[in-house]
């Protein structure tokens, strides 16, 4: 007889990319409810940290989020941005900082939600190549997944970070070990979504969920400034061209394994 102990319904998770600004926001709320008709997600989850204007999350956008039905937010470096969040990161279960930030900054960086029977577990964690968090994301990946053992059917980590080098070693570091490893933070979509072969579904980077007409989100005009003069100059938001990235990943009926991931690369033509 087959222990049901082992077992685990099949789910689907969506997993956007970076919502960036108001043109993200409004592209994400615009094309969700026909991504959900279309693919029939059990679990939404969003990174957020560019979602207040390219730079951090309020509350406000943060309700209007979870609003919308999402389950989960996870954010990055710019987690900090705006300072009315601080005390949300605290209250609200759902919004999570990279876990390996330092533990007196305020939030935290795992959660679980559940649907249906099926317990999903969510691990923020940011890389430590040309980024500033605290402390390492491998050790606190391994203290992430300790603490999570026995309260999840499945797990998710958003391994926010700049180098490619370091996402490829989390998604072999936890290979097995969690469903499945999505990389943020570059804004740009790579080619090489995967089930790792002890089945943990993985990408480098997700992509972002806004204006594709920009510089990563950024009005071209002023990155191009800046880049052309070395000169400080006052990024705004893009509004040309918004599209939504994200990928969905089909779960195993066994636990911590993913059967599939699909990237969904969206354009919102009406959407302003
Ligand atoms: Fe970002
Ligand atoms: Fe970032």
């Amino acid at each position: 007889m087959v222990s049901d102990h082992n077992m685990s319904k099949s789910a689907k998770i969506l997993f956007v990319g970076d919502v960036v600004g108001g043109l993200g926001k409004r592209t994400l709320l615009g094309l969700l409810p026909g991504l959900r008709e279309r693919l029939a997600p059990d679990f939404v989850i969003v990174n957020g940290e560019n979602a207040a204007g390219g730079i951090g999350i309020t509350p406000r956008i943060a309700e209007q989020i979870f609003d919308a039905g999402v389950d989960v937010i996870t954010l990055g470096n710019h987690t900090y941005r705006q300072r009315e969040i601080y005390s949300y990161l605290d209250e609200q279960e759902r919004i999570l900082r990279p876990a390996n930030f330092l533990r007196s900054q305020p939030g935290h960086g795992w959660c679980v939600v559940a649907r249906d029977e099926v317990r999903l577990g969510v691990v923020s964690l940011s890389g430590n190549l040309f980024m500033d968090a605290g402390r390492p994301a491998f050790a606190e990946a391994d203290a992430a997944l300790y603490a999570l053992r026995d309260q999840t059917d499945h797990v998710l980590v958003d391994m926010h970070a700049e180098a490619t080098s370091e996402k490829i070693g989390m998604g072999w570091h936890l290979d097995g070990r969690v469903t499945a490893v999505v990389g943020t933070h570059t804004h740009v979509p790579t080619a090489d979504a995967r089930v790792l072969p002890s089945g943990t579904a993985y990408v480098t980077d997700v992509g972002m969920t806004g204006p594709r007409g920009g510089v990563l989100g950024v009005k071209r005009e002023q990155a191009i400034e800046a880049m052309r003069t070395k000169m400080p100059v006052r990024f705004e938001t893009s509004s040309e061209d918004p599209w939504l990235n994200a990928v969905l990943i089909t779960t195993a009926d066994q636990p911590l394994r993913a059967v599939a991931i699909e990237q969904i690369l969206e354009p919102a033509p009406g959407i302003s």
